[in-house]
């Protein structure tokens, strides 16, 4: 099939990729001409794991091609996918600016029938608003062809987004005509090994759905985040907890650990989003107020563990911060939670160090302009004279660290982790004041002791 992909962002340029890996023409068209030109010189944009090698392999076979001219993209396939960003406008809705702007450049250019699939998440009527706009511009010119529209979110993680686009657990589809499903179906069936994976409904019903799961992994995650805080405060340790709680098929393992708060260019604004159309319909949903605002707590909730560390005091003192990127995998640092730390740390006076295997080249271009902030291309340089560790994002590459060379390196020998990835009783045993999320601050001291809390640890490894 011939497929044009507007927006080359995470989603437009990793779906374009994989459709032109399964053997389409795939076309990808940007407004940011340098984008285009880097991705027309065989470089991809931002990090994602394989993705580059696969854009080359696809553009060498001239299976990927990409343009800045929409004109050329709307003209060239049948089918337009549009993935352009839905950032939060100011009182948390979605701005749909971006997706109105290609809609308006839709009708202003095609010049035959189109199918439209709106995999950018959009809120419940965007889909009819997108049409009625293509639509308007085609009277306005005072010519008619037939615009089918199907809303097509897109369930991707940054980190694992080819694996994610290749192989989808599951695709949903939202059509108004059976040409439509016909057609979803075709594209979409060399990415299942089975076509009940392709669930198609109604276009409000597969809009709502992308909210609903995003919605519901972050209440998981605030929903741990606020018991880790309990738990700190009764003597339980949120990692066994959530073992526990794991365990029960009812509940599943997944999206339950404890940390310092969720960040990205997803869930804060889907959230966001969700709570305006619930209550922009008069059916407010509390439960997201509370996910949002447990989430926005425990960042601060974190922040404040290194801070009373340092009674208050946190002018002067220099912070080695572990890990930028929002989660690891990936270098986008959108509402990346270590760059609300460093905000914080910033504001009462502390200096930074900070270091992330992939996610440098976006920092340097946010945090240039401060003085007090230092950026490193290795974890130990990021150590040197800094009085405590702070990890904001769980880069495998931590998990073996040289602790000794930590510990040689750092004033004192403390490690606060925002991701909970270390044993508490093996860096108990190593000499570090380890502060980690949703256990009794008590915890090393009993577990130097050997007491039953070292005796629960065991099950957890
Ligand atoms: N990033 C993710 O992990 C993810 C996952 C699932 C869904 N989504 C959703 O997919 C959509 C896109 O997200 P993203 O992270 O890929 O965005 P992004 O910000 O990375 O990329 C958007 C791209 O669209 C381009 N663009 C903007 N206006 C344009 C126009 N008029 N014509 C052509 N190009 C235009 C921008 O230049 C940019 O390159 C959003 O709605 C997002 O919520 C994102």
């Amino acid at each position: 099939m011939k497929i044009s992909v507007i927006g080359t962002g995470y989603v437009g340029l990793v779906t374009g990729t994989c459709f032109a890996e399964k053997g389409n023409d795939v076309l990808c068209a940007d407004i940011d001409v340098k984008r285009i030109e880097k991705l027309n010189n065989g470089i991809a944009p931002f990090y994602e794991p394989g993705l580059e090698e696969l854009i080359k392999k696809n553009f060498q076979k001239k299976r990927l091609t990409f343009t800045a001219n929409i004109e050329e993209a709307v003209q060239t396939s049948d089918v337009l996918m549009i993935a352009v960003g839905t950032p939060s406008d100011e009182d948390g809705s979605t701005d749909l600016r971006y997706v109105m702007s290609v809609a308006e450049s839709i009708g202003r250019f095609m010049t035959a029938d189109k199918v439209v699939v709106v995999k950018s998440t959009v809120p419940v009527g965007t889909c009819e608003a997108v049409r009625a706009e293509v639509m308007r511009v085609l009277a306005e010119r005072g010519v008619s062809y037939d615009v089918q529209i199907v809303s097509n979110p897109e369930f991707l993680r940054e980190g694992a987004a080819l694996e994610d686009c290749l192989y989808p657990e599951r695709v949903i589809a939202g059509v108004q005509s059976e040409e439509a499903r016909q057609l979803i179906i075709s594209l979409y069936r060399p990415f299942v090994d089975d076509e009940s994976r392709i669930l198609v409904m109604d276009v409000y019903s597969s809009e709502m759905t992308k909210y609903a799961a995003n919605a519901m992994l972050a209440t998981r995650i605030s929903f741990m985040n606020e018991l880790s805080r309990v738990c700190e405060l009764s003597g339980a340790n949120i990692d066994l907890v959530k073992k526990g709680m794991g365990m029960d098929r009812r509940i599943g393992p997944h999206f339950l650990n404890a940390g310092v708060g969720y960040g990205g260019s997803c869930f804060p604004k889907d959230v966001k989003a969700l709570i305006k159309t619930a209550s922009n319909l008069g059916s407010p949903m509390s439960i997201l107020q509370a996910v949002e605002d447990v989430n926005l707590q425990q960042h601060d909730h974190f922040f404040k563990k290194v801070q009373n560390y340092f009674k208050g005091e946190l002018e002067g003192k220099t912070i080695a911060i572990w890990g930028l990127a929002f989660k690891p995998g990936t270098d986008d640092l959108r509402e990346a939670p270590a760059l609300r730390l460093i905000e914080k740390f910033l504001y009462y006076g502390a200096r930074i160090r900070a270091a992330d295997p992939i996610a440098l080249e976006g920092a340097r271009k946010l945090l240039s302009f401060e003085s007090r902030v230092q950026l490193l291309d290795s974890f130990y340089e990021a150590l040197q004279g800094a009085d405590v560790l702070v990890i904001a994002t769980e880069w495998p590459e931590f998990k073996g660290a040289d602790f000794a060379q930590v510990k040689s390196m750092l004033k004192s020998p403390v490690i606060f982790d925002g991701r909970n990835i270390f044993d508490p009783v093996d860096m108990a045993r190593q000499g570090f004041d380890y502060i980690s999320i949703g256990k009794d601050p008590a915890f090393q001291r009993v577990v130097q002791t050997g007491s039953h809390v070292e005796i629960s640890n065991q099950w957890l490894n």
